[in-house]
């Protein structure tokens, strides 16, 4: 499919999986009129998914990036700007997964330095990286994927819940929540919009929807809504489907 100079260009990292939820959030982007670049950690992983966006006639395009591989993100940005010359959005989605029960006094710490590392430092350097592509469109968009759990006020999965989701994962959301506020404070332009967001609980898992979790396409369109806010919308704030969650 053939590039039109000045559509939009998102990138999404993250998507290893048709049923995750990066996956869908390339979906949705793309049938807007913007080419897509879905990333996966390998080109073997990221073309099938994209071949199977292609087939619904969408514009996406498999890409590699390994988020905490410094190489292969300066890799990324010299793909980047061969094929396109820019960037509009950015959705951090890669993550590591959480591990369930875990708590701060018996956690393994190379665990957490590990989710730390993906969930964290992965989107930081995207950020760093891509930054310079962003701050040119008239359109500059930053999401980064984050989840209640990292809330210190969400009642049913926050820091002061009882949900078990894992507190390194919890954490490391929290941390990736103080880096959008910090960022979007130092961004602060008209025409960039820089945002975490959570998808809410989601059925991106064997059996999730039996726990509760809701459809993919839902916590999706959560990410979504905040990748395409118009330039006088909210910046550096932290939402779950368009309404604000407590920091
Ligand atoms: N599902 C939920 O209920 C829920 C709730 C709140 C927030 N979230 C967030 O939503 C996002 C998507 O979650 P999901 O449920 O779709 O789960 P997921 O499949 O685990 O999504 C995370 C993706 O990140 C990728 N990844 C991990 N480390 C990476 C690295 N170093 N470089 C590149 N990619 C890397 C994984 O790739 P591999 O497959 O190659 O490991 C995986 O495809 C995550 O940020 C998650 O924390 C999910």
């Amino acid at each position: 499919m053939a590039f039109t100079p000045y559509s939009r260009v998102a990138l999404v990292t993250g998507v290893g999986r048709a049923d995750g939820i990066g996956f869908e959030v390339c979906r949705q982007l793309a049938r807007q009129p913007m080419t897509v670049l879905l990333s996966a950690r390998t080109l073997e992983k990221a073309k099938p998914l994209a071949t199977l966006l292609q087939r619904e006639g969408l514009d996406v395009r498999p890409y590699a990036v390994s988020v905490t591989s410094p190489p292969s993100v300066q890799q990324l940005l010299g793909h980047i700007r061969r094929d396109f010359g820019q960037l509009d959005i950015l959705v951090n989605n890669a993550a590591s997964p959480a591990r369930q029960g875990e708590q701060v006094a018996t956690a393994n710490l190379s665990h957490a330095h590990s989710m730390m590392e993906a969930t964290l430092y992965g989107t930081w350097q995207l950020c760093q990286v891509l930054l310079p592509l962003l701050r040119k469109s008239a359109f500059g968009r930053i999401v980064n994927v984050s989840s209640g759990a990292g809330s210190h006020d969400d009642d049913a999965f926050g820091l002061h819940s009882d949900n078990q989701m894992g507190i390194s994962y919890a954490i490391a959301k929290a941390a990736l929540n103080a880096l959008t506020s910090r960022l979007a404070h130092e961004e602060s332009t008209d025409t960039l919009r820089i945002n975490a967001v959570c998808p809410g609980f989601t059925a991106s898992f064997a059996g999730g929807a039996e726990l509760g979790g809701r459809p993919v396409a839902d916590g999706a369109a959560s990410i979504v809504w905040a990748a395409l806010i118009d330039n006088d919308g909210p910046t550096g704030g932290f939402f779950r489907d368009g309404q604000r969650l407590p920091w």
